[in-house]
């Protein structure tokens, strides 16, 4: 086996944005691709003497990029490699890999929620020794690397089995295959108390659990339906397929429709949950009612508590700008510290080392905890399990209760997806340059009492991230917020996040589009949605 440097030219446009490298699968397979960037990662991070965790959601090219990874780690000197058995990691089990390991850090190959197959979208993330995803300056360096490479290392080698538990050798370097399940699973009865789980099951409290056809199958499975005992076909579509089956793994209202009808059917189940590609997003939903993430937050913040993990209380809660402002009325009732953070969970990361938060949500059907350095999925479902089961109650009890105690913060995110970049950019420049007149404006019977673009200035370590998404404040709590997405692959995606709060219990049961309407129609008024993009209507509405 030697170890080759294979002359390279800079490819264009290999800059990773909010989680990592995502590009259409044909991109990646495309010459050099895959290994120009890998290259970079290991110029950047060093790689002689390291271990790193590799693993991925299984979507297609999966395997091979994994082979490629192994090849490349070894020719540069990498000591060791623990590999999920078959390639598969799920990102939070990848993050808890890299940390239970005291390894030097992990590639994750996912596009997260994006499409898989041929023609659908691969993904490539570096995630630190703290599990958490690398933060800009390290991927900026990353991709500065990728616009001067000249040369790559690889092994010429015959492929490691990764079908197969155990440890092998590829060059110098050691390949460790792992049970992608067992370790996460073993930290999850840690956080949560099992057997009141489990006679919660055996007591008939049906649950499904979708995975749409991504990595989270064989962790729901062992979990939920081996450890926990609840019964089998609890877990559906829970084989990861190289093309998710064809499904859009992307854990909301729209794309998880079926668990959507299932769960406002007559036959619906107590509980449902769906989780994304990688298994860092969750959707939770109750019998005949769903739970906006904003909200699941806020009430897993309120009733963490009741889980032996979190018995000794939270820390502080975080949560990204455009989630509603619901879990902060918890930390003020709590009296724990709330933070604001812009988009993106590596800004959480700073907070968790520190110690300073314990629990962090985005409205984007993010929600985790301190256990691992990622948002993870089954982690938002099994405390919502554990919380199910202490209090007794149903979902809807739990949220009535929760929203006739802290008040009610409607709130929703409308999408507006593959707009021409230049227009997107038009509107927002224009929304910007408006802001300093917002002020004082009244506009849908309610008045604009603050507008800015909202930066972020990092507790811990002090820096400065600007231009993270433009607010606008209403005196009556309502509020605006538009930005533009940082992890699609096609031209550009607005995101407008709508919010209005009801203190209770007064208008607590309203639909929240309607409850929203004013809200929404001014956010059209101020930002010219239409006049810019041609766009009435979102393509997709959490
Ligand atoms: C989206 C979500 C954001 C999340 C990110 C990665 O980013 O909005 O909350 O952290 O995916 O899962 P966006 O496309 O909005 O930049
Ligand atoms: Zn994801």
């Amino acid at each position: 086996m030697t170890a080759t440097i294979v002359p390279t030219k800079p490819i264009a446009g290999q800059k990773p944005g909010t989680s990592g490298l995502r590009k259409k699968t044909p991109v990646f397979m495309g010459k050099d691709y895959l290994e120009n960037f890998i290259q970079s990662i290991f110029d950047v991070v060093g790689a002689q003497g390291k271990t790193f965790v590799l693993g991925g959601d299984g979507r297609y090219f999966n395997d091979r990029a994994a082979q490629v990874i192994l090849k490349m780690a070894a020719a540069n000197g990498a000591a060791r490699v623990i590999v999920g058995q078959g390639a598969i990691l799920s990102t939070p089990a990848a993050s808890h890999l890299i940390r239970l390991n005291k390894t030097d850090g992990g590639i994750i190959m996912s596009a997260s929620h994006n499409p898989g197959g041929p023609t659908e979208d691969f993904g490539v993330k570096f995630n630190m020794a703290n599990g958490g995803p690398a933060p800009e300056s390290v991927t900026e360096a990353m991709y500065q690397r990728t616009t001067t490479i000249s040369a790559y290392k690889i092994l010429t080698a015959p492929d490691v089995d990764l079908a197969t538990i155990g440890r092998s050798t590829l060059g110098g370097m050691i390949v460790d295959v792992v049970d992608p399940v067992a370790d996460y699973a073993d930290l999850m009865e840690t956080l949560f108390d099992f057997a009141a789980i489990r006679a919660m099951f055996a007591k008939g409290f049906a649950m499904r659990m979708d995975s749409m056809c991504a990595v989270t199958g064989p962790y729901a499975v062992e979990i939920l339906e081996r450890r926990l005992g609840a019964a089998s076909g609890t877990c559906v579509n829970a084989t990861p397929l190289p093309d998710f089956g064809g499904m859009h793994p992307d854990p909301n209202p729209t794309w998880a429709k079926a668990l959507m009808d299932e769960m406002f059917s007559a036959a619906a189940p107590d509980f449902g949950a769906a989780s994304d590609g990688d298994g860092d997003r969750n959707m939770v939903v109750g019998r005949g009612i769903y739970v906006s993430p904003s909200d699941s937050l806020a009430v897993l913040a309120a009733n963490a508590h009741l889980a032996k993990g979190y018995k000794g209380g939270l820390k502080g809660i975080a949560r990204s700008m455009p989630t509603s402002a619901a879990a902060d009325r918890v930390a003020a009732a709590l009296g724990i510290p709330a933070y604001e953070t812009p988009t993106g969970w590596k800004f959480f990361g700073n907070l968790l080392d520190a110690g300073r938060a314990t629990i962090c949500g985005e409205e984007s059907f993010g929600t985790g905890s301190d256990h691992v350095r990622e948002k993870d999925g089954l982690w938002a479902v099994l405390l919502w399990l554990n919380i199910l089961a202490v209090r007794g109650q149903s979902v809807a009890a739990i949220l009535a209760e929760h929203w006739a105690r802290f008040g009610r913060n409607y709130y929703s995110r409308h999408d507006f997806e593959a707009i021409e970049t230049a227009k997107a950019d038009a509107m927002m420049a224009a929304l910007r340059a408006s802001l300093p007149s917002l002020a004082g404006r009244q506009i849908e019977g309610m008045t604009i009492s603050a507008a800015d673009d909202f930066a972020y200035t990092d507790p811990v370590d002090g820096s400065v991230s600007r231009n993270q998404g433009v607010r606008i404040l209403f005196a009556d709590g309502s509020r605006i917020v538009l930005r533009l997405s940082g992890t699609g692959t096609e031209g550009a995606t607005l995101r407008l996040y709508l919010e209005r709060y009801v203190a209770g219990p007064e208008g607590l049961d309203h639909d929240a589009q309607d409850a929203l309407a004013p809200v929404i129609r001014a956010a059209h008024l101020l930002a010219g949605i239409a006049a810019h993009t041609g766009r009435q209507a979102p393509d997709v509405i959490t």
